[in-house]
């Protein structure tokens, strides 16, 4: 007989469940994602405060923008501010030499705060007002990514001789966990049209962008995407004698959650394989607009357990509820897409349970399918630790369904 440790749990006190032996795999251990120094810092902090929170190592983002640019050297950096848009990133990486991808208005104007110049910043959104852009022309804005012939001539009219690259799109939807295809990008035909245009509007025609994916784990995504790059280099030579100066690789990269990925020196020594494959001696000017990859694994997101029960006596699995959920940060579990390592103190025998937020949606579980390993004896009140979370949550927190306040975070 095993017993449940929380004694107010009564739910939980149901008879063992069977076949528990076959669920092996361990809840996430501190030392596979943090040096103990910096899980240190944050858990002195955490310690502190009322869950739920997220607390971001900002030397954790100023050594993952060191790592980029040692591997990728001749690569210009975009960090692509919607992963994140804290004060404290935007100054950071701003004083470590960044470039910004910016989606929106407000994007520009939290940048703009930050003293951060113009000539730095990139208008990546292919969805934009012509005000918008007009918006971001008159703040000296000159680069633009497009990936149509209206949004093209819009940028003509409100933003008149700027730079100007089309998005194509890309194969690799389904490698990569969150994908971005399909919505954004066009054709290798449409995009060398775009060029064309551009031209004839009066603009730069500057370069071809993609994005491969956000936590791509197949580097053979960024071959094909380099290769259709390459072959619309050559044919707006060739056809149009128009010469492209840049390729913006967008991001991709990944963060560390429990689905492995290789390390980023392996992105970086075939993508730079792949790039002198197809360009030799010719090589343009490289963009890259890493969000996820900056910001992921500098974040902890503490949580507390609500609520611990079963659905029926004979249940299988046990129901966690957090204090955090879809609505409060955790957007990214939708279609269970982005698997956290969630971390526990509480040691021993381990049983998978779906993981749910405290929200009145029955869409706010973050773990059903994929149920987690989380020791037999955790109750309520104790805290969850969701490891590399510092990327795409505070900014896709609800603001306030069913009340709750958005994500509060914490820089240390
Ligand atoms: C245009 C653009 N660039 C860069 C990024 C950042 O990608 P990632 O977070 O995968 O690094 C995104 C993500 O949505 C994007 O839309």
């Amino acid at each position: 007989m095993v017993f449940y440790a929380s004694p107010d749990n009564r739910a939980g006190s149901m008879p063992k469940t069977p076949n528990r032996k076959a669920v092996a795999p361990m809840s996430a251990q501190i030392e596979d994602y943090y040096s103990p120094d910096t899980f240190n810092r944050i858990k002195a902090l955490a310690d502190t405060q009322e869950t739920p929170f997220l607390v971001v190592d900002t030397g954790m983002v100023d050594e993952a923008y060191n790592d980029l640019t040692q591997k990728f050297p001749t690569a210009k950096i975009y960090y692509a501010v919607k992963a994140n848009p804290a004060p404290e990133i935007i100054n950071l990486l701003k004083d470590k030499g960044s470039n910004f991808d910016i989606a929106s208005i407000y994007e520009l104007d939290r940048v703009l705060e930050h003293g951060v110049s113009p000539d730095r910043l990139s208008y990546g959104n292919t969805i934009k007002k012509s005000k918008d852009i007009r918006y971001f022309h008159e703040r000296g804005v000159r680069l633009f990514a497009t990936d149509s012939e209206a949004d093209l001539r819009n940028i003509a009219k409100a933003a008149p001789g700027a730079k100007v690259y089309a998005r194509v799109l890309t194969e690799g939807t389904h490698t990569a966990d969150w994908p971005l295809s399909r919505k954004f990008g066009c054709q290798n035909d449409m995009a060398i049209d775009l060029m064309i245009l551009a031209r004839d509007l009066g603009l730069v025609p500057y370069g071809i962008s993609f994005h491969v994916g956000s936590q791509q784990r197949d580097i053979g995504a960024w071959d094909a995407a380099i290769a259709k790059v390459s072959s619309i280099f050559e044919r707006l030579k060739l056809e149009a004698g128009i010469e492209l100066k840049m390729i913006n690789m967008g991001g991709g990269f990944p963060g560390a959650y429990t689905m492995r990925a290789h390390e980023l020196q392996t992105y970086a020594e075939e993508i730079t394989r792949f790039l002198r494959e197809d360009f030799g001696e010719d090589m343009p000017e490289i963009i890259l607009e890493p969000g996820r990859s900056m910001v992921a694994n500098a974040g902890v997101l503490v949580s507390e357990v609500v609520l611990i029960s079963r659905k029926a006596r004979t249940s299988l699995h046990r129901w966690v509820f957090t204090d955090v959920g879809k609505f409060s940060g955790l957007i990214e579990t939708m279609d269970e897409a982005i698997k956290y390592p969630i971390y526990t103190e509480k040691q021993g025998e381990l049983e998978e349970v779906v993981i749910a937020g405290p929200t009145c949606d029955s869409a706010d579980i973050m773990y059903e399918d994929n149920k987690v390993p989380l020791p037999l004896n955790l109750a309520i009140g104790d805290r969850l630790y969701w490891f590399s979370t510092g990327a795409y949550t505070t900014s896709y927190s609800a603001i306030e369904f069913n009340g709750f306040p958005p994500l509060k975070a914490y820089y240390i």
